[in-house]
C-alpha cells in the first residue's frame, strides 16, 4: 500500500522521483505552482510540453489526463503534467480531480517512480475549496493501485497543509 505523506513547502524543491504539475490544457505554462516549475526547471521543460503538444495534443491535453516530461534542472526526475478542473458549484466535477491523480500515478508508474509529489491541484486560480480537494486527493491515492512507495502532498501554506493532514487516517 503507498505510503501517504504531507508536507508544507515549495514543490520545485522536492526531493522526489516524479513531481506533478497543475498545468492547464495547454501545456505552455501558466502562474501558481505551474509558472515556478517552469521557472525553475528551465527552458527543457516547455521544449518538451511543445513537442507533446505537437505529436500528441494538438488540442491540448484534456482536464483529468496526465503526461510527462524531463524534469530540466529540478531536483526530480521527471515531471507529470495533469490539468485539474476548474471548481463548479453547480456541477460535480469530483471525478476530474481524482482522475488527475489517479492518472498521474498511473503515468509514474509506467516510468518506474518510487516517490510522487503532488500539489493541491485546482486549489488556486482553479478555485477548488481547500478541505474538498484534500478529501478528494487523499482518498483517491489511499485507493490506488501503484507500485508507486511513497505520494508526499506538497503544500504551500499552512491552510492547505492542515487540510490535506487531517485526511491521514
Ligand atoms: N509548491 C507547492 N504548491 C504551490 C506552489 C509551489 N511552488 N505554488 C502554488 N502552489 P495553482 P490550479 C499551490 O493555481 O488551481 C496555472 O496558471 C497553490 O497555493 O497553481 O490547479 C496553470 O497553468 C494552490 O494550493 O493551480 C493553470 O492555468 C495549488 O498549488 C491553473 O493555474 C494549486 O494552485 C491551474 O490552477
Amino acid at each position: 500500500m503507498v505510503h501517504i505523506t504531507f508536507v508544507q513547502g515549495d514543490i520545485t524543491r522536492q526531493q522526489a522521483d516524479a513531481i506533478v504539475n497543475a498545468a492547464n490544457s495547454s501545456l505552455l505554462g501558466g502562474g501558481g505552482v505551474d509558472g515556478a516549475i517552469h521557472r525553475a526547471g528551465g527552458p527543457a521543460i516547455l521544449d518538451a510540453c511543445r513537442d507533446l503538444r505537437a505529436s500528441h495534443y494538438g488540442k491540448g491535453l484534456p482536464t483529468g489526463r496526465a503526461v510527462v516530461t524531463p524534469a530540466g534542472r529540478l531536483a526530480a526526475r521527471w515531471v507529470v503534467h495533469t490539468v485539474g478542473p476548474v471548481y463548479s458549484a453547480d456541477e460535480d466535477r469530483s471525478e476530474l480531480l481524482a482522475s488527475c491523480y489517479r492518472e498521474s500515478l498511473r503515468v509514474a508508474d509506467e516510468l518506474g517512480a518510487r516517490t510522487v509529489a503532488f500539489p493541491a491541484i485546482s486549489t488556486g486560480i482553479y478555485r477548488w475549496p481547500m478541505d474538498d480537494a484534500a478529501r478528494i486527493a487523499v482518498a483517491t491515492v489511499r485507493e490506488a493501485e501503484t507500485a508507486v512507495e511513497e505520494v508526499r502532498f506538497v503544500l504551500f501554506d499552512e491552510r492547505a497543509y492542515e487540510a490535506f493532514a487531517s485526511q491521514a487516517s
